[in-house]
């Protein structure tokens, strides 16, 4: 997490949404500041540079696909990925799993406007900072791709990212940042494992076996898969037994639903992203906590391509027999799409959400509904973005949370403002962020459900001028002239 100091009251933002063409998220992934490496031609290693015509200019340039390269990775690029340019040309190329200082051979599979994509062939020199994984599918799962770097360089990998940010979308100069502390240094998260709120697997027909492991035996009876994407694939799954992004509760929960569901006498099918058949789609796990008790509380949602609740009985009734287990809830989704977001939603055990605390507030946690899925970070976070709001604490302020969720940030201000608006496009985060302000007993709080990419000059006028506003996106590019003296907070 990155302080942005309380003195950086402009937007900075990385999510925009369409109806602001000229700051278009392209326009923010830039490069500039990456200087270039040297890039050495390698035995069976096409010329680099293969156009001599072409020779320093990245525009000309473009390698051939399936052409082989020798990269050195400079930095990492948003998503983890790898980024490396071509010698002389400049020429950016990105590489799934590359770690900065990787000198590696690299293969040529996509073209993207004026990037390439390269997957890793081989490395020549591993990275700095390589550190042991400590979870055995970190190689190959989508979910950790730099789970071998070390903490303290996925610190510094972060926070060049968001300087990028703030020096070519905030328009802050170096200097800006230098001399006057605009940007504060990252706060490190003291758990770097199992601190995952929120977690969703997916089933699928077969599992998904890296390269390198092909030669083990893979029994067919037992080849469905519970787990997580292959990168960059929908419909490849790595079968996940444990993970170490989530809660010990929900492992144990995990482990138990991998033990059974493939049993033939259940009757369940994983549903096939290709030819549209299959019941089971995905399984969402949740932690939150009992706030009287303070031990954890789990929800388990299966999302389903249909209501047969029949089929899943044998399922709830093993994982209710957790005792940390309070709701289990059914998604029924009936579309083509991978969302886990049912049309219908059924309560199959216990409660329909679980609880949390933040900030001294309990919030309830609805199966689909946004909470910040760090929840230890989250308290850290939110006590940074009070300081930056400086606020009053006279009860004279008036805050506007855009994209607001459930609420949860609105709502740890409320007490010491005025009025909090919250606005927010999912109707379901608006019934929970409006029960959240109700079980904290908070009257000063209204929260509106509405698209803010389609809000227009009227906005404005349904709420106060407000003194302080919150946004991760940019609808403030349309807000700042018309409050030039709002403090504003971006969350990105
Ligand atoms: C990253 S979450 C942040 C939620 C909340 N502010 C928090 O920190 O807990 C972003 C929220 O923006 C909402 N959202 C996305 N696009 C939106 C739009 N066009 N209009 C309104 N809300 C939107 C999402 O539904 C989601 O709840």
């Amino acid at each position: 997490m990155v302080g942005i100091s309380s003195q950086c009251f402009r937007y900075l933002t990385t999510t925009l949404p369409p109806r602001f063409p000229s700051f278009q998220p392209s326009r923010f992934l830039t490069l500039s500041t990456l200087s270039s490496h040297n890039l050495v031609e390698f035995e069976n290693v096409e010329p680099i540079n293969n156009n001599p015509t072409s020779s320093k200019n990245p525009i000309s340039y473009f390698p051939k696909r399936g052409q082989t390269l020798e990269l050195v990775c400079e930095s990492l690029a948003f998503k983890g990925k790898g980024l490396c340019k071509v010698t002389d040309t400049g020429f950016v190329v990105m590489c799934d799993r590359a770690l900065p200082g990787e000198r590696f051979i690299g293969r040529v599979t996509r073209k993207k406007g004026n990037y390439a994509e390269v997957t890793k062939v081989k490395t020549l020199t591993p990275p700095f900072d390589l550190v042991d994984a400590p979870c055995e599918y970190a190689p190959y799962c989508g979910g950790c791709k730099t789970q071998n770097l070390s903490y303290e360089a996925q610190l510094r990998a972060k926070e060049e990212q968001v300087r990028d940010l703030v020096i070519h979308v905030g328009k802050f100069s170096h200097q800006d940042l230098e001399l006057h502390g605009i940007m504060n240094p990252i706060v490190p998260c003291d758990i770097q494992f199992h601190y995952r709120n929120k977690m969703e697997f997916s089933f699928g027909p077969s599992k998904w076996v890296p390269k390198e492991l092909l030669h083990e035996k893979h029994d067919s009876t037992e080849n469905y898969a519970l787990g997580l994407h292959a990168p960059g694939f929908f419909d490849k799954i790595l079968n996940v037994e444990k993970c170490f992004l989530q809660t010990d509760p929900a492992n144990k929960v995990l482990a138990a639903i991998q033990n059974c569901w493939r049993d033939p006498q259940l009757g369940l099918s994983p549903y096939d992203v290709h030819s549209h058949l299959g019941f089971l789609k995905h399984l969402m796990l949740r932690t939150g906590r009992d706030v009287t008790t303070n031990h954890p509380e789990v929800m388990v949602n299966f999302v389903t391509s249909s209501y047969e609740p029949k089929l899943l009985s044998f399922l709830v009734d093993k994982v209710s027999a957790f005792p940390e287990v309070v709701s289990v809830m059914n998604n029924v989704n009936t579309s083509v799409g991978n969302t886990s977001v049912g049309e219908q939603e059924y309560t199959l055990y216990g409660k329909s959400s679980i609880t949390e605390t933040l900030r001294g507030l309990t919030f309830q946690i609805s199966a689909n509904s946004f909470f910040q899925t760090n929840t230890y970070q989250a308290e850290v976070l939110y006590k940074l973005i009070e300081e930056c709001a400086r606020i009053k604490g006279d009860g004279s302020e008036i805050v506007l949370d855009l994209f607001c969720g459930t609420g949860t940030i609105g709502l740890t201000f409320a007490r010491s403002v005025r009025h909090v608006y919250g606005y927010e496009v999912v109707p379901q985060a608006i019934a929970d962020a409006r029960l959240n302000a109700k079980i904290n007993g908070i009257q000063n709080a209204t929260f509106v459900q509405g698209d803010l990419n389609k809000i227009d000059e009227n906005f404005g006028k349904n709420f106060p001028k407000p003194d302080i506003v919150i946004s991760g996106f940019a609808a403030l590019s349309f807000l700042i002239p018309t409050y030039p003296f709002i403090r504003f907070i971006s969350r990105n």
